[in-house]
């Protein structure tokens, strides 16, 4: 049975285009997960938000990233799919944690400082509350385990302190939550600055591959990729950054492992190696980007997939949020 398995939520941000950083960190051990796992996969639209977004635009991608997990091999006969703002109980209990969270421990988290600068004077306060929406998305659930990159590891942090504080507070109600970060390919840098790390919501399409990039695109990125000052093909993430990254990368679309690699192309120059690896990355983002296309296609598929998941998490959701309300001393609304 389905729930009998230690349950999992994960999600991503319908902001920018996904790119490979989100395959290889996150989404396609999603895929992996879902053998042993009772999975959750949300697209959080409500956390997109708290940067500037145009309408249309988070419509259209709320729904491409939906179609892109799908692509990417998450089975909605198996895992749940469902599009965060579906379900407002993440609000409310947002809401509610954010009552037991401190300006200190919000003002402590990386991410936030690092995309307040984006925002100049006007910082939103969402931005600001945004990793309490986050524990929220995990709490809800009582996920066991969170699949995540690097980049979030402080969020799950946080999450496991409200956790552990509303339980001492209050009596044992939220499960305590673990991340998944794997060892390889939790921080794929920027192709064309190895020292930061590769993002799709960056101002510099060439610094990233998306997986819906056309196959010349990929390639011709991958040409352009900035390169180190030596001229062997070998892992030193201090030494030679940028053709670690992408030999991570390499590594990660193909399964093998980087010493194979890196011996396969010893004496061959960067040049040569840049053009075998856009042809590699082509071919691993075929089959997604053909399966992206039919499902995209369908209207109604995609709403009834949408409709599902809301309802099967919706009533998850409210089973935890009830107690939590309950135990927070509100008064239980009469039916
Ligand atoms: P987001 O949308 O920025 O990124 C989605 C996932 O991709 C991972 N990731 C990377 N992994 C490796 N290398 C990179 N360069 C790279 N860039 C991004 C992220 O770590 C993430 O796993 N706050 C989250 C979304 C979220 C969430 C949640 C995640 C909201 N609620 C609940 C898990 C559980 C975010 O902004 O991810």
């Amino acid at each position: 049975m389905a729930d009998q398995k230690p349950i999992l939520l994960s999600g991503m941000q319908p902001t920018g285009d996904l790119m490979l950083g989100n395959l290889i960190g996150a989404l396609r051990n999603w895929v992996k997960l879902q053998e042993e796992y009772d999975c959750l996969y949300t697209v959080v639209d409500l956390h997109a938000i708290t940067m500037p977004q145009e309408p249309k635009l988070l419509r259209k991608r709320t729904l491409d990233l939906l179609c892109l997990y799908l692509a990417a091999g998450i089975d909605p006969e198996r895992s749940t799919v469902f599009v965060q703002s579906h379900v407002p109980e993440h609000a409310e209990l947002a809401w509610i944690l954010g009552c037991t969270g401190t300006m200190g421990e919000l003002s402590r988290m990386t991410q936030f400082k690092d995309k307040s600068q984006r925002q100049g004077k006007n910082i939103r306060a969402g931005l600001f509350f945004y990793p309490v929406l986050m524990a929220a998305d995990i709490l809800l659930y009582g996920a066991d385990l969170v699949p995540v990159g690097d980049d979030q590891r402080q969020h799950l942090e946080l999450t496991r302190d409200l956790a552990i504080r509303f339980n001492h507070q209050y009596s044992d109600t939220f499960t305590v939550p673990k991340a998944y970060i794997p060892e390889m390919g939790a921080r794929i840098m920027s192709l064309t600055d190895p020292t930061s790390k590769m993002s799709k919501s960056s101002e510099q399409p060439k610094s990233y591959i998306a997986l819906l990039d056309p196959p010349d695109l990929i390639r011709s990125k991958f040409k352009k990729a900035v390169t180190d000052s030596g001229t062997e093909i070998r892992y030193d993430p201090e030494g030679s950054p940028a053709i670690s990254n992408l030999l991570t990368i390499h590594s990660a679309l193909t399964g093998k492992p980087i010493a194979e690699i890196a011996e396969r192309f010893s004496g061959k120059g960067y040049g040569e190696y840049k053009v075998a690896l856009g042809d590699v990355a082509v071919e691993a983002l075929r089959p997604i980007q053909e399966k992206f296309k039919e499902l995209r296609e369908d209207k109604p598929g995609l709403s009834k997939l949408m409709a599902d998941g809301a309802r099967l998490a919706q009533r998850r959701a409210r089973r935890i949020l009830d107690k939590v309300k309950r135990k927070t001393g509100f008064v239980t609304r009469p039916r």
